[in-house]
């Protein structure tokens, strides 16, 4: 997770615009290879679409070869009332910049069948091969779209309730009137947010602060369900110091720091190069969307860590037992058994301190210290004295010397700062 935190509204905002100025121009889409970006409404966004606006005129940045997906919509209001997230994002933006309309996607809260309305949304952005950016904001509750508390952490576009709060919230647009809100909306789903390349929020004001605490500061969770961001593995939040009240100030200096590193090293910019450029360009493949599914970063930017998988006989290895679930437990309580035992599917296990890679890469492989910290049982039983028993074992990590790692990390700063 990036938090970056600017001293107000304008400076987040453009700081948000700039941003997606970048990803568009690095990303140079053609009519083949379009940029799918995923968009809020709300007041949050509206001085990123001024922003993006000004970028457009001033020649900087062309919306022709961008398709859109924003995130929701009423059900039942007009498609030409003036608060219809539709007649929001023309007005804030669409007319005033290149996109083509047919380009344009937004939900139909008026569709005869909104549940077939809510599933031809999800073929239509994976037909687009999936969204490449998706910009959020985030509601009071924490909702992001309109997921509201208890949403299901993998939703998908679907018909949602509003809760009380977001219609007492949102009935500022509608002149006061809680009566005047709709009372449902079509959404896209917590995983829908999830599955695009990249999820940028931007969270502004005070009213916001409680939310964005819960959402960094703790845990997954579905009642704060822009938390869920924290299985991303490519989540940016954007927010500027109102929206930080509610966090330690120890949590706001971190992400500070953090930011401030990177610049010193020579850059801002932590997406992998294989998710700035379109396909096609250097010969950059065409990439599966992100998943949340772990040891699947395609970052590009981490060490590797091999987990090789399922044990099987090899010449030598170090089998790591003990209480492996335990937070604590220390990494000298690897155990080397042997010199051979036999596990329950007869296959004999001998040992040695040193591993070998059965990975193919051509990188040095030692035990990882960390584990023992794996809690990835393999049904082997095997009794620490060599003797068939139940004692849990668990997967080999191997992980490339502290050497090897300091290079990789010299290439990485070279890669990104290219
Ligand atoms: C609505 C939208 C959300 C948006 C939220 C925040 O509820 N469905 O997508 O994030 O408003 O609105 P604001 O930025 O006006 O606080």
């Amino acid at each position: 997770m990036r938090l970056i935190v600017r001293d107000d509204e304008e400076q987040a905002s453009s700081f948000v615009a700039e941003y997606v100025v970048d990803r568009i121009r690095t990303f140079a889409p053609t009519s083949e290879h379009p940029f799918v970006l995923g968009l809020p409404t709300g007041s949050s966004p509206l001085n990123v679409y001024a922003h993006l606006v000004r970028a457009y005129r001033q020649k900087r940045v062309s919306f022709a070869h961008v398709i859109t997906f924003n995130m929701d919509e009423y059900v039942g209001l007009a498609r030409d009332h003036p608060e219809s997230y539709h007649t929001f994002m023309w007005s804030n933006f669409f007319s005033h910049v290149d996109i083509r309309p047919e380009n344009v996607h937004l939900l139909n809260g008026n569709a005869p069948d909104l549940e077939a309305e809510c599933a031809h949304y999800e073929q239509t952005i994976r037909g687009c091969g999936g969204i490449d950016l998706f910009l959020a904001g985030i509601g009071e509750d924490g909702h992001i779209a309109f997921n509201e508390p208890g949403s299901s952490l993998v939703s998908r576009t679907r018909v949602k309730t509003l809760a009380y709060d977001t219609i007492r919230v949102n009935s500022r647009f509608f002149g006061g009137d809680i009566e005047a809100v709709p009372r449902c909306a079509l959404t896209v789903g917590v995983q829908t947010v999830l599955d695009a390349r990249e999820v940028v929020a931007i969270v502004l004001g005070p009213r916001k602060a409680l939310a964005l605490q819960k959402c960094i500061e703790e845990g997954v969770n579905h009642m704060w369900t822009l938390s869920s961001l924290q299985l991303h593995p490519h989540p940016m939040v954007v927010c500027d110091e109102d929206a930080t009240q509610e966090l330690r100030v120890k949590t706001v200096k971190y992400f500070k720091s953090i930011e401030q590193v990177a610049c010193s090293q020579g850059f801002e910019q932590t997406l992998p190069t294989s998710l700035r450029q379109r396909p096609g360009i250097c010969g950059n493949p065409i990439l599966p969307k992100a998943s949340t599914t772990l040891g699947t970063s395609t970052t590009g930017m981490t060490t590797p860590l091999v987990i090789p998988s399922p044990i099987k006989p090899s010449p030598s290895f170090i089998l790591v037992n003990g209480a492996p679930d335990t937070p604590d437990a220390s990494p000298t309580t690897a155990t080397k058994i042997g010199p051979s035992a036999v596990t329950s599917m007869g296959e004999t296990i001998t040992t040695s301190s040193r591993m070998t890679a059965d990975s193919g890469s051509d990188l040095d492989l030692i035990p990882d210290r960390m584990g023992n910290r794996i809690s990835v049982p393999v049904g082997a039983d095997i009794a620490s004295d060599g003797k068939l028993g139940v004692v849990p074992v668990y997967r080999r990590r191997l992980t490339p010397t502290p050497e090897q790692q300091q290079l990789q990390h010299q290439r990485n700063l070279g890669r990104v700062g290219a």
